[in-house]
């Protein structure tokens, strides 16, 4: 693997200079060296929380700085499902999947904003890097459902129609 350099609100998808790991982690990295396997997780989670996604490169960088073995560090962001392993797109369209939502039909508005975006299977970003799709279990909006946030707007009473045309405005 080699070494380097990668939004939507406060979640980014790649840097600004277009590499696999932000200059911004590559500074918290280092911030966490010599610390040791205890710190993976939450480091991992500060690096996602800046790049979106968890590259080669990272684990490549944050198995020398802390000094894991990278075969541990793979391990953990294979196993926690919170971890992405892949850029996200431009919009990060979050629709939510629990309960209140599901009872008022949100399954089939997912699988229809799918539909709308070309997404097959377990794809979750468009080709063209435009737009995400990365169900929640609750947006804390119930009395809206059903719902989904793109970046850092909410949209509530949703049906299939709308949500496809809510996703058409934001194309470019
Ligand atoms: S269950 Fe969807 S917003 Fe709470």
């Amino acid at each position: 693997m080699k070494n380097k350099k990668k939004s939507e609100g406060k979640i980014k998808s790649k840097d600004k200079c277009g590499c696999a790991v932000s200059c911004e982690s590559e500074e918290i990295i280092k911030g966490f060296s010599h610390q040791g396997k205890q710190y993976v997780i939450p480091l991992l989670q500060k690096v996602q929380e800046q790049d979106g996604y968890i590259s080669e490169e990272t684990m490549d960088l944050v198995s020398e700085k802390l000094g894991v073995p990278v075969s541990q560090v793979y391990a953990i962001t294979t196993f926690y499902s919170y971890f992405r392993l892949q850029p996200i797109g431009k919009h990060l369209v979050r629709p939510c999947r629990g309960t209140a939502c599901h009872v008022k039909g949100s399954k089939r508005i997912i699988e229809k904003i799918k539909e709308h975006l070309d997404l097959k299977g377990d794809i979750d970003t468009t080709a063209d890097n435009q737009f995400t799709v990365a169900p929640v279990a609750c947006l804390g909006t119930c009395g809206l459902a059903p719902v989904m946030m793109i970046g850092n707007n909410v949209y509530g009473n949703l049906n299939e129609e709308n949500a496809g045309k809510i996703i058409d405005r934001l194309k470019s």
